[in-house]
């Protein structure tokens, strides 16, 4: 008789392969499925020889394959396809059998899905993974939600296969239901801020002080051997300095520059508004994607007039790409400290306790924002577990108040050539609306009683009040 196997993956495209592939290469034998047999097959026929593996054909041949309690790793495409695949499996399991979605879902689905399984008694556990194809085959970063009981079995599997970084695997349990998949989300967010941010210091460096491609290449690497050591600063670095075989040109100038936004960007954003939490840099990183992709709109605005754009010289230009790593770096700790609070609030929301330092600690290896930044804000956390924000904690702290002389000046030099750095822009408004000592909201709630007598609270007294604006008078009341 055929070993049993310790774990099945269905949905074997590119990712659920890759799971799969890993987790064999790692010693567990796995059961494989696929809509189509035609991918199960393949897997075979092309790995076979990397581990153990059972194909099926059948649902139910697949189920059978697996040693008791199932687990079951669904790696299809998110949405409708997910929820057909476990209405597919779930009458054929049995009780504490664990059911996990490592696709890209919302986490709301992910919560609906758990509460309808668990009370059919079966484990439904959303989890993140990062690192796209490479990640999946050689150590992703891994976000298990789900009950704490499904991850005493499910967990050293996952952590067998996730990333390393200094012995410890990328892979922690977040929390219940949906943690894993919500988390999952602001990581995605929060790399699409510092992917903006990243583009906006290329654009700065080309447009301020006229530098090609490769000499920007340079810069990156650079800078990659500093605090900004990531994997996202490597990779442009690379992609800045390929040529384009075809024309000779440099490959980013032959590149449309129509960024999509779709997913997991999106979500964030509408979870950021309906939590109220500021993620200004996500917001924007995700606009300026929108934007870019407008190209009707781009091209009928075209001609508008702009500042005369003369590249800087003499001592300014000299500091100027150390002033976009400073400006950068402190934009970076804002979309990060912005993205940290909303993983906050949203474990407040659902319950879920959730350690932002674990988080930080999964995601310096395998993930795409994987950085050496990241010990620092797992340190962070650490150190006090309920840190208001980033910006507070010692070492972060120093480091902006000592960049924001430089970030300033980057904005503004920014400004008065017309090179567009909304996500630059946004984080220092918000490290400077955060430390204000006023702000204009008052203004706001004035506006706001005047017309809607929507009341106002004071500085100087308890209660709520409202003016009345139509009387001459205009006495205040308590509301
Ligand atoms: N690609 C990445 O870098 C990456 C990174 C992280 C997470 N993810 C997530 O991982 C998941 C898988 O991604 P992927 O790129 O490998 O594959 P994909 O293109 O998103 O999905 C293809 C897989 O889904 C199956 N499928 C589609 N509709 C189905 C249905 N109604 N019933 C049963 N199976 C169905 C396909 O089966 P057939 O072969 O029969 O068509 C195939 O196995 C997605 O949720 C994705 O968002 C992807």
């Amino acid at each position: 008789m055929t070993k049993k196997a310790s774990i099945g993956v269905t949905g074997l495209a590119v990712m659920g392969r890759n799971l799969a592939r890993n987790l064999a290469r790692h010693g567990h034998t796995v059961a494989l499925h696929n809509r189509s047999g035609e991918r199960t097959r393949e897997l075979v026929e092309r790995f076979g020889s990397e581990g153990e593996f059972v194909p099926a054909y059948s649902a139910q041949e697949f189920v059978d394959a697996l040693e008791r309690p199932r687990q079951i790793v669904i790696m299809v495409k998110a949405g409708a396809p997910t929820d057909a695949v476990i209405e597919e499996f779930a009458p054929l399991l049995e009780r504490g059998d664990v059911i996990v979605d490592a696709g890209n879902a919302h986490f709301a689905d992910t919560r609906r899905r758990e509460a309808a399984l668990r009370e059919r008694g079966l484990h439904f556990v959303g989890t993140g993974v990062s690192g796209g194809e490479e990640g999946a085959l050689h150590g992703p970063s891994i976000m298990p939600g789900g009950s704490a009981e499904s991850y005493a079995s499910l967990g050293p599997l996952l952590e067998d296969i996730a990333a390393k970084v200094d012995g410890t695997p990328c892979c922690a349990h977040i929390g219940p239901d949906g943690a894993g998949h919500f988390v999952k989300m602001v990581h995605n967010g929060i790399e699409y801020a510092d992917m903006q941010l990243i583009a906006e210091s290329f654009d700065l460096l080309r447009g301020a002080l006229g530098l090609e491609p490769a000499q920007i290449a340079d810069v990156f690497r650079t800078w990659n051997t500093g605090r900004l050591d990531s994997y996202l600063i490597e990779i442009t670095a690379e992609v800045l300095a390929h040529t384009d075989a075809a024309t000779g040109k440099p490959f980013v100038d032959v590149v449309a520059d129509a960024a999509e936004q779709k997913g997991t960007g999106r979500w964030t954003v509408q979870i950021g508004l309906d939590l109220g939490i500021p993620i200004s840099g996500i917001a924007e990183a995700t606009f300026a994607r929108s934007l870019s992709g407008h190209t009707g709109l781009r091209a009928a605005t075209r001609g508008l007039a702009g500042p005369e754009r003369t590249p800087l010289t003499g001592a300014a230009a000299e500091r100027f790409a150390d002033d976009v790593e400073q400006a950068l770096y402190a934009s970076k700790v804002v979309a990060y400290a912005q993205g940290f609070n909303q993983i906050q609030a949203g474990s407040a929301e659902y319950d879920w306790n959730i350690d932002l330092g674990a988080v930080a600690s999964l995601w310096r290896g395998g993930c795409i924002i994987r950085a050496k930044f990241l010990d620092d804000i797992r340190a962070a956390y650490e150190a006090e577990p309920a840190l208001p924000t980033l910006l507070t904690s010692g070492d972060f702290r120093k480091a902006v108040e000592d960049a924001q002389d430089a970030w300033r000046s980057v904005v503004s030099t920014a400004v008065r050539l017309g090179i567009p750095t909304p996500g630059f822009s946004t984080a220092l408004a918000y490290y400077d609306a955060l430390r204000a000592d006023r702000l204009p909201a008052a203004l706001v709630q004035g506006q706001r009683d005047y017309f809607g007598a929507h009341t106002y609270r004071r500085v100087d007294r308890e209660g709520v009040f409202h003016t009345e604006w139509a009387t001459e008078a205009r006495a205040e009341r308590p509301a």
